[in-house]
């Protein structure tokens, strides 16, 4: 059974609307993990415009299950990362005027920085992970720079604007696991996942962990973070692959 893991940024992008203290996103971690989550997720990003110093440190001290914090190849993140040794880090890129992150790392292009932060975090004893799109030339870098997962880039698929283009990106991540089992790397998905749409990509075989976060932050709002976390919990578990 895959992990769910649950990204709790826009808890904080909430609370950072009124720059107060609430609602909180480390109460948010509790109540993810008692609604079923098995990961933390969040991202600590250069401009601390949701998450902050002070809600990592936090996280690191309550989380019970697994946290996972989401960087950028920047030395003062990777500094942090280094000091608070989360279990895993995974590599985004990152970009100010961006809403979220949009796209995979482009791990090809930037391999010599990256393998350096990779090593650096791995000699800490921290999981990396980079957050790709599902292709072979980046699956390969990822390898190649040390990283022992890959996050495959979900958002090609939740923006699919008609089924067949859905299957073909489907028919895509299929291949990238392959791709990416045969480098011994461990498979993640994320990115636009919803209750709406996760339930092809739930039975597709071979991910381990799933990061999702808007869509579950967003029905928290009316159902509650428990609820909201067991719901998605109870998502991925009917339509799971047997194989
Ligand atoms: N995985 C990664 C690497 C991300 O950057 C994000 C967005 O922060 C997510 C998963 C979650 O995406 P969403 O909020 O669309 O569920």
């Amino acid at each position: 059974m895959a992990r769910l893991g649950v990204n709790i940024d826009h808890v904080a992008t909430v609370r950072q609307a009124r720059k107060t203290d609430e609602p909180d996103p480390v109460w948010a971690a509790v109540e993810a993990e008692l609604g079923g989550a098995q990961c933390i997720t969040f991202h600590l990003r250069e401009d601390r415009r949701h998450i902050n110093d002070r809600d990592a440190r936090l996280l690191k001290e309550t989380v019970a299950t697994k946290l996972n914090m989401e960087m950028a190849i920047a030395t003062e993140i990777a500094d942090i990362a280094c000091e608070l040794a989360p279990d895993q880090c995974t590599m985004v890129p990152e970009r100010r005027e961006e809403l979220t992150t949009e796209g995979g790392l482009d791990v090809v292009r930037h391999a010599k920085a990256i393998a350096e932060v990779v090593n650096r975090l791995t000699d800490r004893g921290i999981v990396v992970s980079a957050f790709i799109e599902p292709d072979n030339a980046q699956i390969a870098a990822s390898k190649e720079c040390g990283f022992r997962a890959v996050e495959l880039w979900t958002g090609g698929y939740a923006h699919a604007k008609t089924p067949t283009e859905g299957q073909a990106v489907l028919g895509k991540l299929k291949a990238s696991i392959g791709a990416a089992k045969s480098h011994g790397l461990e498979v993640h998905a994320g990115h636009g996942l919803t209750y709406r749409n996760v339930a092809p990509i739930a039975a597709v075989a071979g991910f381990s962990e799933f990061n999702i976060g808007h869509s579950i932050v967003s029905r928290a709002m009316f159902v509650g973070m428990r609820s909201a976390v067991a719901e998605m919990a109870r998502l991925l578990k009917e339509n799971e692959s047997n194989n």
